[in-house]
């Protein structure tokens, strides 16, 4: 955290100066906020959230006294209180979304709302306060499934094949539509597979660590094939910040580690190796529906402003799986109750075979 904070403080002097967050206390939000304020000469950031299940106030503790900083529970979709708090800041940074492909495959409503109408509500509101930058937080899923050797680059045409990446690549169209047609000064960053402390124990990362913590199955789809890129929550943070202060208006910018894409078993090997847990925790359930088996990113234009991510996966899960292990109280009231319905809901077993769910 100390080194990033060194190189952000590089950056901060040329963000705009009232930020407001949107989905500010989700996992990756509530990282870019405390980056942020632990930086010298912060901007002041109104964080706009809904709360949703995946929303949570303890992500932002660690900064809920800094005087630069204040909190407003709402929805994105509400254009009347999106205008208010737009003509009180110069930048909106969209984080909030639905933003799990499993959920979106049960229940794609919510996602069209929020991820869809909900960005048009802030587009809207920065349009009408002459915003200096709205940035728009998207996936790599926007490219949909990748065949081997290529490497995404940000002009490769938008195939999203889960509700959860259509409705993101929809998103991204209205903003390049806001930029082309109203020329509003438009930022995409294209992420891939993140995790680190404070995610909801529903993506692989939080999911896997938490269960093998607890002696459970780990659920791996399918062969366990399907590879993705996966990059430290902070580094994200930082390539957000950098394309905000850096980027081109009206670019979009792939945020990728760059190491080759690791598989499912990969990732639960290295969980059960960090946790002192056997192999024998793996089980395998029956595959997600039109999984996308790749996705592979090329970050030179984020590179080029200056973004490096600083942590391999093997570091990264290091300090992931030591954080869980030490903030228990943060993650067992989590996983009961609503998760545990979703998860039942979610994992059906492998050709006649148990989940042990
Ligand atoms: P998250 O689910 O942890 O957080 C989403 C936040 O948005 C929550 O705090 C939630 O309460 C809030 N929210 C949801 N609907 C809202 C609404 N209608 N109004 C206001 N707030 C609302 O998600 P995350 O993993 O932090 O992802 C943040 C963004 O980054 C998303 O846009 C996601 O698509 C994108 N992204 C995520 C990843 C990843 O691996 N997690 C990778 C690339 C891009
Ligand atoms: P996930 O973390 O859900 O992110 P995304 O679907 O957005 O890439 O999944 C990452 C990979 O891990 C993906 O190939 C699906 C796989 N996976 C499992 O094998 N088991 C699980 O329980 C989950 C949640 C994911």
């Amino acid at each position: 955290m100390e080194a990033l904070t060194a190189d952000l403080s590089d950056v901060v002097g040329e963000l705009p100066r009232r930020l407001l967050v949107a989905g500010g206390a989700g996992f990756i939000g509530s990282a870019f906020v405390r980056l942020l304020l632990a930086a010298e000469g912060a901007p002041q950031i109104t964080v706009l959230d809904k709360l949703t299940y995946a929303g949570n106030l303890r992500n932002l503790e660690e900064v809920e006294a800094h005087p630069s900083f204040r909190f407003v529970k709402g929805d994105i979709c509400d254009l009347e209180l999106a205008d208010k708090l737009a003509r009180e800041c110069d930048c909106i940074v969209n984080f909030a979304a639905e933003s799990h492909v499993d959920r979106s495959i049960l229940d794609p409503d919510a996602f069209i709302r929020t991820d869809v109408y909900g960005t048009y509500s802030l587009l809207e509101a920065a349009r009408r306060h002459h915003h200096q930058r709205f940035l728009q937080v998207s996936t790599d899923e926007v490219y949909g499934d990748v065949e081997a050797p290529h490497l995404s680059v940000e002009s490769d045409p938008a195939r999203p094949r889960s509700p959860y990446s259509a409705s993101k690549a929809g998103a991204e169209l209205q903003c390049f539509a806001y930029h082309a047609t109203y020329g509003l000064p438009v930022l995409v960053t294209r992420g891939s597979n993140t995790y680190g402390p404070f995610q909801y124990p529903e993506k692989i990362v939080p999911l896997f660590i938490t269960q093998a913590l607890d002696g459970g199955p780990l659920p791996v789809y399918g062969d366990g094939g399907a590879v993705r890129d996966y990059l430290y929550v902070d580094d994200h943070a930082l390539g957000i910040a950098l394309v905000l202060a850096r980027g081109t208006a009206g670019s979009a910018y792939n945020l990728g580690q760059g190491d080759p894409p690791l598989d499912g078993m990969t990732v639960a090997r290295s969980v059960l190796q960090l946790v002192g847990r056997g192999e024998e925790l793996i089980q395998h359930v029956a595959d997600r529906p039109g999984h996308d088996r790749r996705y592979a990113l090329d970050s030179a234009q984020a590179r080029a402003l200056g973004w490096l991510p600083l942590l391999d996966f093997e570091r990264g899960m290091g300090r992931t799986v030591d954080w869980y292990q030490r903030r228990r109280d943060w993650w067992e009231p989590i996983k009961s109750g609503e998760f545990l319905e979703f998860y039942r809901r979610n994992y059906r077993p492998l050709e006649g075979a148990g989940t042990g769910s």
